[in-house]
Formats: structure tokens, sequence, C-alpha cells
């Protein structure tokens, strides 16, 4: 089994949420790829050769798409992603309205292309502590067994 993901962070934060995700799934023996959407990669080439993505992202100013990840974000909206079984994660801080609001407007993005949203969304508060391991542990375990299953 082969997991694609793609991240943005700012301070560090989603990245270490991301190394945590990809720590839990190396462990079960899944091969794992991860991009920095800085980097620039194309949506068509991101949604390929994999049996499933995660998409990561911290969350802006009010509520928006940081803009490491936007081009992607607005790239989907012209992607057709039938069926492809996609997981969506983040960080935010509730000390703002729109708690990681990005979290979910990717997911939405995604689904609106015909993508399966396969496991909850995982919304993580700053900087991944030991309950939020425990819980991208989860995520990991989830997202596999869904892949497998299909
Ligand atoms: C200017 C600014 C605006 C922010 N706005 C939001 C927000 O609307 N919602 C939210 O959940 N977090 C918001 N945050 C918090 C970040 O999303 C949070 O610190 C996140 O963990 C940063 O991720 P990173 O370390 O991967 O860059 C904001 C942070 C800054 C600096």
């Amino acid at each position: 089994m082969k997991i694609k993901i793609i991240y943005t962070s700012l301070t560090g934060n989603t990245q270490e949420a991301v190394e945590v995700l990809s720590d839990a799934l190396t462990a079960k023996k899944i091969e794992v790829e991860t991009f920095d959407s800085e980097d620039g990669i194309e949506v068509a080439d991101f949604f390929t050769e994999a049996d499933a993505y995660v998409l990561a992202t911290f969350t802006d100013e009010d509520g928006v798409v940081p803009d490491g990840i936007i081009d992607f974000y607005d790239d989907i909206a012209d992607f057709d992603l039938t069926e492809v079984p996609i997981a969506v994660l983040g960080t935010g801080d509730t000390s703002y309205v729109d708690f990681c609001r990005a979290v979910e407007l990717l997911a939405e993005q995604c689904q609106a292309s015909g993508a399966q949203i396969t496991v909850p969304l995982l919304k993580i508060e700053l900087a991944p502590e030991a309950e939020d391991v425990a819980a991208i542990e989860k995520f990991a375990e989830q997202l596999t067994q869904q892949v497998a299953a299909r």
C-alpha cells in the first residue's frame, strides 16, 4: 500500500503532525511519500500512483486556506477525484473563531470534485501533544483499514 501526503506549514505544527502520521504509517509497512505544497507539485502529479492521499494544512487568518496550499486547493476544483480516497487533517488554534476551518475547506473542495473522505477530519490544537499523537495514530489505522477494505 502506498499513501501520498501533501502539507503546508508555516511554524512547524502541521509538519510535526505529518511526521507523526508518516511514522505511524511507515510502522505499518506502508510506503509514504510526503510533499511540501510550497514546492509546487501539480494536482495531476500528486493524485496518481497511490492507494490513498492525505492533505494537511493549518488555518490562516479569518479561517482561510493558507497561501502555501491555495493554488493546489484552487486546482482541485478543476480535477476529477471521483472515488479517490482522501483524508484531511490539520492544526489550528481554538482562540480563533474559525478553528481549523481550512481543514474543512480542503475536504469540501475534494468532495466537490468527487473524492471520498475516508476518515473523520482530524483537527489538532497547535503542536501535537501526546493525546494528539494517539489521535493521529488512530487516523492512520482508520485510513489503512478503509483502503485495505476497498
Ligand atoms: C495570523 C494568524 C491567523 C490565524 N488564524 C487562524 C484561524 O482562523 N483558525 C485557526 O484555527 N487557527 C488560526 N491560526 C493558528 C494557526 O493555524 C496555528 O498556529 C497552526 O498550528 C499553525 O500551523 P503551522 O505551525 O503548521 O504553520 C492563525 C495564526 C496566525 C499567525
